[in-house]
């Protein structure tokens, strides 16, 4: 018999008090770029300019959280989540970055928490999630040593006006994502290349992740903190042993760059020659203690693995990426590998670490072309795509780790980064000339499923 399948899935073998959430962020949902006194963010400034995002869109304006999140809460809850997590946008908080606080910012994250909970959802809040404020980026950004100083005003400032409410942190949304493609690869804001900028950047994200924690536990009653790291099990395209060492430097890269500090452990200075670059770079090892942090919770998102080989071409990784569609595997919109068996082995691979007490999958779904023909969204695919990765955790759950909450991505179709609008990943569709929802059938497929829970 398939292991897959030896669990009969349903929401109630997830055991009482899991956390059933969706996820969204600030800069991908909230639109108002320019209302209640925001400031401007590194993404609002990437996306004009020319050929960056697919389509030529921004996210000014995007799905109108901003506005519309009573009724998208609504529409949370009605599908039956208990949890709700969302980021909250920098610019908004502190519009210079830093120094003077925007009341009316303070105001909407107050007007949201509440009303999260009166609706019975539990807030999990991100404190970063990309939206950078642009005053701080033409100052270095993350690739200055004063995003120390930044960051704990920041967190001190979301902690001192939410702390008594929200109870649920996550300090860091994948650093290793925005470090990468932000600060090496110039694909992401502020559109940065460069192995200096990315060494900085990476020591940067490194410290605000543990003095963030450090910053929650001090200023939070009874806080519940985590960081939350990206993963996706890197596999070799054959067994010649290149491809088995690009592997494993990719897997640094992706996988181990962000945790192994977080746990105490320093860089990981094994596979990968280049991370004793990074170390000398930043002098790491005057850090070591300062990078760790005891974490209530570790944050793991999936959503496919890579398959990779050896390629002299490509700088200092050597290494590059043998997709879906060659590999003739299912795929979905934008192409990432629909495979959840790798799903399980990632989430038992992180558990092993041994120091990771609790595991929140923070982040989990699947993109593709929805279309709305009379009033219904049909995406099959999404539903088979979530009800194979649910049984791959609960099978991981029932052998021993301890998941505690399962957070789709994300509520409504939002703004996907440089891929714009096109890749729709929500529950719930949106169109975004009027605004108009339409829950789409993984979104009732969640909501009957979550009955039982
Ligand atoms: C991870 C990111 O945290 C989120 O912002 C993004 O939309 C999803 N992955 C899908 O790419």
């Amino acid at each position: 018999m398939n292991p897959f399948q030896s669990a009969r899935l349903s929401a109630k073998a997830f055991g009482d008090n899991f956390l059933w959430g969706v996820a969204i962020a600030a800069q991908q949902n909230e639109g108002g770029h320019n209302v209640g006194g925001r400031g401007v963010s590194i993404w609002d400034v990437f996306s004009r300019r020319n050929g960056k995002i697919k389509g030529g869109t921004n996210p000014l304006v995007s799905c109108d959280f901003y506005h519309r999140y009573k009724e998208d809460l609504l529409l949370a809850k009605a599908l039956g989540f208990n949890s709700f997590r969302f980021s909250i946008s920098w610019p908004r908080i502190l519009p210079e970055g830093i120094g003077r606080v925007n009341k009316e910012g303070i105001a909407f994250y107050n007007k949201l928490i509440d009303e999260c909970l009166e609706l019975g959802l539990t807030p999990l809040v991100t404190l970063y999630h990309w939206d950078l404020p642009q005053p701080l980026e033409k100052e270095g950004g993350w690739t200055s040593y004063r995003m120390q100083r930044w960051f704990a005003r920041f967190a001190t400032v979301c902690a001192e006006e939410f702390g008594d409410r929200v109870k649920n942190w996550i300090v860091l949304n994948e650093p290793a994502s925005f470090t990468s493609l932000g600060y090496m690869l110039g694909k992401h804001a502020p559109g940065k290349t460069g192995l200096t900028n990315y060494f900085s950047a990476i020591h940067q994200a490194v410290l605000a992740q543990a003095d963030g924690g450090e910053i929650l536990r001090a200023l939070v009653h009874k806080s519940y903190i985590g960081t939350t790291f990206s993963c996706s099990e890197v596999l070799p395209f054959s067994t010649k042993e290149e491809d088995v060492l690009a592997a494993k430097r990719v897997d640094v890269i992706l996988n181990r760059l962000f945790i192994e500090p977080a746990l105490g452990r320093g860089y990981p200075q094994d596979d990968f020659k280049l991370i004793e670059r990074l170390e000398i770079h930043n002098k790491a090892w005057k850090y070591t203690d300062r990078m760790h942090f005891k974490f209530d919770f570790i944050g793991l998102q999936n959503y496919f693995p890579v398959v990779v080989r050896h390629n002299s071409i490509i700088p200092h990784i050597h290494a590059s990426e043998v997709k879906a569609a060659t590999r003739k595997v299912p795929h979905t919109g934008l192409g990432w590998e629909v495979n959840a068996e790798s799903f399980y082995r990632i989430i038992k691979r992180f558990w092993l670490y041994g120091t990771v007490k609790e595991i929140l999958i923070t982040e989990n779904g699947a993109a593709y072309k929805d279309e709305v023909k009379n009033a219904v969204v049909n995406d099959e695919q999404r539903v088979d795509y979530f009800k194979q990765h649910l049984q791959a955790a609960l099978r991981a759950k029932h052998e021993g780790v301890n998941i505690k909450g399962y957070y789709a991505w994300t509520l409504t179709d939002n703004f996907e980064w440089a891929e714009g609008y096109k890749a729709r990943f929500g529950l719930i569709h949106v169109d975004f000339k009027t605004q108009l929802r339409t829950i789409k059938n993984s979104g009732y497929w969640f909501r009957d499923f979550l009955k039982q829970a």
